[in-house]
């Protein structure tokens, strides 16, 4: 079996809704209906309706763990749905530091979009000290037992997204890719699941990124804004 292609865009809170109109002309005009299937952008809720009645799939960045009630702010996983939403993001290292968000809450979160019928990208990794002071996997195992407890891994997408390597002129090394992507495989054992390299992915790294047996495709921030960039990511996979 050929492993997954999948090139996800996480646009963070980028584009209005002109920017993310063209966005989404220009990028249809120049995929194929065979490899749409392997994309996902996620933009932010309030562009969500621009996603409407085009084939591109999409996701939510954040969702909260209820779907209802008197919670001023957040939005919920089954109105995702309702909008046509395959995927939701969760656990991104900006909602942990900058939103505090916990392993407790965001094992909730991940259980509703589950129950809602949303795949949950479920993102852990490790702060640049945690992997000075050699922390990395006992972080990103409290992150994947706390994060998913009770949640089967055939039901999820996982990403590994160093946040040392976020937004950064600094890319993991293939050698720790390889490295964390192939424990994190014999964690989830039998189950299938597609495990997400994120973090200063382009062009020029892709390709060398995907020779990794273990990465199934990647989650992209700063490249996935722009259509030529975000579409040489996905042929430098296919070249492989
Ligand atoms: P960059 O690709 O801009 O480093 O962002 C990675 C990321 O956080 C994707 O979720």
């Amino acid at each position: 079996v050929s492993k997954k292609r999948l090139c996800f865009g996480n646009w963070k809170l980028n584009k209005n809704p002109k920017e993310a109109k063209d966005f989404i002309q220009s990028f249809l005009s120049k995929v194929s209906d065979e490899d749409l299937r392997d994309f996902c952008i996620f933009p932010t809720d309030l562009l969500a309706h621009q996603f409407s009645g085009f084939e591109i799939p999409w996701g939510g960045q954040n969702s909260y763990s209820e779907n209802s009630g008197a919670y001023t702010g957040e939005s919920s996983p089954e109105t995702l749905k309702f909008l046509g939403a395959d995927y939701c993001l969760v656990g991104h290292s900006e909602r942990r530091s900058f939103f505090n968000e916990d392993n407790e809450l965001l094992n909730k979160k991940t259980k509703n979009i589950i129950e809602q019928g949303l795949k949950p990208v479920f993102c852990i990794g490790e702060s640049l000290t945690e992997r000075e002071e050699g922390h990395t996997k006992a972080i990103l195992q409290s992150q994947l037992q706390e994060g998913l407890k009770g949640v089967p891994f055939e039901k999820v997408i996982i990403a590994y997204e160093p946040v040392w390597a976020i937004g950064t002129g600094k890319a993991a090394t293939s050698e720790i890719v390889a490295e964390v992507h192939g424990w994190i495989k014999d964690l989830c054992g039998e189950a299938k699941t597609p495990l997400l390299y994120g973090g200063r992915v382009k062009p020029e790294n892709a390709g060398e990124l995907y020779e990794i047996e273990e990465v199934d495709g990647f989650l992209i921030g700063g490249a996935s804004l722009k259509v030529e960039s975000f579409l040489e990511i996905h042929n430098k996979m296919k070249e492989q």
